[in-house]
């Protein structure tokens, strides 16, 4: 098969082709990224000499671009996983989140609509439910949960969902939908909460925790996600939405904890600082029906995996401390100082 990976220089796409490139031998997987802030080729240095791998910079909302390079290439499979991935900065510029996550999800689905393309895989977020009360934690995201969006980003989530199943039932794409919890581990960039965490913490610097820190997310190992998406475009059925989540429920302040817990680092780093607005209370799936139809499984546990993440990013400094540059502190300093 020859698979079209979008989005394949960030954390999930890069986490995906590193496993997929040696899993698959066979086939042949061409990574698309228009290498925005989140973008990094470090990511694939480890796998740009295999034979079975490519990588070309792009841009999915270029239709043309888009166009010519399907019609070359003639892809049997588009996973997409290129999308502004982060709320607070869909808070500060709403528009880019529309550009990229709905309008260039639309030149992707034209594109596999006019050149045959035998799946088109749309990689979402467990965002696009909304949230789940504090005090029901009987309550769990199913595919049937109704979407309820609370920022710009799962607003724009939600839109390319809408349209790739809206293109399935009118014109008969052959589409499937994965909606996953938040993931973490190697290749994490550190505007997320884990690697920014665990970043700030190793240089002492405090680490801000909006409002309570009493938020819930449910937490994935980032190649248990993978394995989930593998599953489902090669077994999944079409049109189906397919939810992946592991049960890892934690509030932010227990992350941050056991970040500090585990670099033996003091709870006194830890700062409390404005809330975000819209705050999403908690996030929690039901993954019932990827286990039972397609036999999906996590491997890792939130201990194990933190565990694994933490040695990662100690025994990598290189790749994160490359990404701490001016672009990013200056980030850093708007999108906090406001917070203070
Ligand atoms: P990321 O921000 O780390 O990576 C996104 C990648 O897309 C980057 O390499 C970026 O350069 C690329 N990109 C952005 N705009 C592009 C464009 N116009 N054309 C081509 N490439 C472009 O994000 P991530 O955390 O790896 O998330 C990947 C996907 O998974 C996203 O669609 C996100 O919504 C979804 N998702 C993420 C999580 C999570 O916890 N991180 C959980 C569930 C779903
Ligand atoms: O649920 C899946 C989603 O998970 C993905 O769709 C998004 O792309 C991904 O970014 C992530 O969204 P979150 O908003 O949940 O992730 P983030 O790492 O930004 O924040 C996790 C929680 O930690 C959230 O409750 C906000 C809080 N937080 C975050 C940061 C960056 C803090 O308390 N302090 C921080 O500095």
């Amino acid at each position: 098969m020859k698979i079209l990976v979008t989005g394949g220089a960030g954390f999930i796409g890069g986490n995906y082709a590193i496993v997929m490139t040696e899993r698959y031998p066979e086939d042949e997987i061409v990574v698309l990224d228009a290498l925005t802030y989140a973008g990094n080729l470090e990511t694939l240095a480890g796998i740009q000499d295999r034979p079975n791998f490519r990588f070309i910079k792009g841009d999915i909302r270029d239709r043309a671009f888009i166009f010519d390079l399907f019609e070359k290439e003639n892809f049997d499979v588009v996973i997409n996983f290129a999308a502004e991935s982060h709320v607070d900065r869909s808070i500060e510029n709403p528009g880019i989140f529309l550009e990229t996550n709905v309008m260039g999800v639309q030149v992707l689905l034209d594109a596999c609509r006019k050149y045959g393309v035998g799946r088109y895989h749309q990689v979402s977020t467990d965002e696009v439910y909304g949230d789940l009360p504090l005090d029901r934690p009987d309550l769990l995201f199913t595919e049937e949960t109704p979407i309820h969006t609370s920022s710009p980003y799962s607003a724009s989530k939600a839109s390319a969902d809408l349209l790739t199943l809206a293109y399935h039932r009118t014109f008969g794409l052959p589409v499937t939908v994965s909606r996953c919890s938040n993931n973490y581990g190697p290749y994490h960039f550190p505007e997320k909460l884990i690697p920014l965490m665990i970043s700030r913490a190793l240089a002492d610097e405090s680490l801000p925790v909006y409002g309570e820190g009493l938020n819930v997310r449910d937490w994935l190992y980032v190649t248990d996600h993978c394995n989930a998406i593998d599953l489902i475009v090669r077994k999944g059925r079409v049109g189906e939405v397919y939810n992946i989540g592991g049960h890892n429920e934690r509030t932010n302040l227990e992350v941050v904890k056991t970040i500090l817990k585990q670099l033996g680092k003091p709870e006194s780093l830890i700062h409390f600082v404005k809330d975000r607005p819209g705050h999403d209370l908690r996030y929690a799936m039901d993954p019932t029906k990827i286990e039972t139809e397609l036999g999906w499984k996590p491997e890792y546990d939130f201990d194990t995996g933190i565990r694994k993440t933490i040695e990662w990013y100690l025994e990598n400094k290189d790749w994160w401390q490359h990404i701490l540059n001016g672009e990013y502190r200056e980030y850093y300093d708007r999108m906090y100082k406001e917070r203070q």
